[in-house]
């Protein structure tokens, strides 16, 4: 459903992506690990339209999307979570959820089983939904973020380094509603960044690899594969 072929970018004369290629499956969950620097958040953004392809192509259902105006992916179905998680701090955690469905003009229904979806999945939401985002945790901006990704992505989330800062317990639930959402709708697509191979080894169907703009597919990892490809080194 979403595939970039042999795509570069380079930002101010420096080249960041370097014939990266990867493929997702409909209701496929992939995760692109890679030290800082790599290049993680620069194919997120290449997949948003924020960053021009010097060469390569995305195409997603089918659809060039050199095409495609940044500002018109996400009402193809991309969601999308930053690292750094920009909720608006003025408004309630549901106005931050409501927030991408208003701006793609999905209609009120449509909205509302979204909503339903992101709440069946981090039910923890639920009571919280009239507090200004601005009072929330770090932990809870987080899983505010991933829910506002859900709404816009009916097809596709992309989540940038979700688990980074999250102590341990938060970094299981956060787990947890990722396998909740895999139960409750099986065609969303997800890819996933991480620089910590060992929190997502278990949970994706396809691994890649980024080092210095190069991007290297590895299937999945099982623990014994990942001693063998000295990516055990990385886990912290
Ligand atoms: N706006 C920018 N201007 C100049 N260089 C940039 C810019 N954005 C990214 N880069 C460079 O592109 C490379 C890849 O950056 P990117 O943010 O994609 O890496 P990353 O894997 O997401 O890293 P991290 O784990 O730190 O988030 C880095 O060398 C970075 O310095
Ligand atoms: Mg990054």
């Amino acid at each position: 459903m979403l595939r970039l072929e042999r795509i570069s970018v380079e930002i101010d004369g420096a080249t960041v992506l370097r014939e990266a290629s990867i493929e997702i499956a409909k209701g496929g969950t992939v995760a692109l690990i890679g030290r800082n620097g790599a290049g993680k958040t620069s194919v997120l953004r290449s997949i948003m339209g924020f960053l021009r392809l010097s060469s390569g192509r995305i195409s997603f259902e089918g659809h060039d999307l050199a095409e495609v105006p940044a500002h018109c992916r996400p009402s193809m179905g991309i969601g999308y979570a930053p690292e750094d998680r920009r909720l608006y701090g003025s408004f309630t955690l549901e106005e931050n959820l409501r927030f991408p469905g208003e701006v793609m003009r999905i209609t009120a229904a449509e909205l509302s089983r979204r909503l339903d979806l992101v709440y069946a999945v981090l039910p923890e939401l639920q009571g919280m939904r009239k507090r200004p985002a601005a009072g929330l945790s770090g932990g809870q901006g987080k899983m505010v973020a991933l829910g506002r990704a859900l709404v816009a992505g009916a097809r596709l989330v992309l989540l940038d380094e979700p688990f980074q800062g999250l102590a341990p317990v938060l970094a299981q639930r956060y787990g947890t509603a990722l396998r909740a959402l895999r139960e409750a709708d099986r065609d969303i697509a997800l890819l996933i960044t991480e620089s910590n191979p060992s929190l997502l080894r278990s949970f994706a169907d396809e691994n890649y690899l980024i080092e210095r703009g190069e991007v290297s597919r590895h299937g999945a990892l099982p623990d014994s594969s990942l001693a063998a490809s000295g990516l055990a080194s990385w886990i912290r």
